[in-house]
């Protein structure tokens, strides 16, 4: 595993639309890992996804915290939402800024796993709102676009 470099807000990387993943290649495999040690050597991180370590492809990783620990998302699709909520968000690649943006209450993600299989998961909370947050990324959307009226809170000088 190694530590790749997360791409910054201004690239315009972060603004391509993701390709899905053909075929789960050793490659894909080792992106995957790489992702998950690159989101957990910055403790705030909660999700990846691929474009925002250079890579334009449909896959993401996301560990809240909860009993799920580290899910892996490869060509994911919300194939149902319900409700609303809004959290404050933040993201690996916009340091020291967070915006209030509203999402699904609860979601149904459908994905291939790193074997190829496909499963299906329901989520709410911050697991709801984290793959969202990541689904977005791989069609060139950030946070900062939908934030509440525009607003972007700037975080304390230590978040760098
Ligand atoms: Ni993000």
């Amino acid at each position: 595993m190694a530590l790749r470099n997360i791409v910054m807000e201004t690239d315009p990387l972060l603004r391509k639309t993701s390709r899905p993943v053909e075929e789960i290649t050793p490659r894909i495999i080792k992106l995957l890992d790489d992702m998950a040690e690159t989101m957990y050597y910055d403790n705030r991180g909660v999700g990846l996804a691929a474009p925002q370590v250079g890579v334009l492809r449909r896959v993401f990783v996301v560990d809240v915290g909860d009993d799920h620990g580290l899910l892996e998302f490869i060509n994911p699709e919300i194939i149902e939402t319900e409700g609303e909520q809004e959290y404050q968000e933040g993201c690996l690649s916009i340091p020291g800024k967070t915006a209030k943006v509203k999402r699904p209450a609860k979601i149904k993600v459908k994905a291939q796993d790193r074997n190829g299989e496909e499963f299906e998961l329901e989520a709410e909370g911050l697991l709801a709102v984290c793959i969202c947050h990541e689904n977005d990324h791989l069609n060139g959307i950030l946070f900062t676009d939908k934030a509440i009226d525009g607003k972007i809170y700037y975080a304390e000088q230590d978040e760098e």
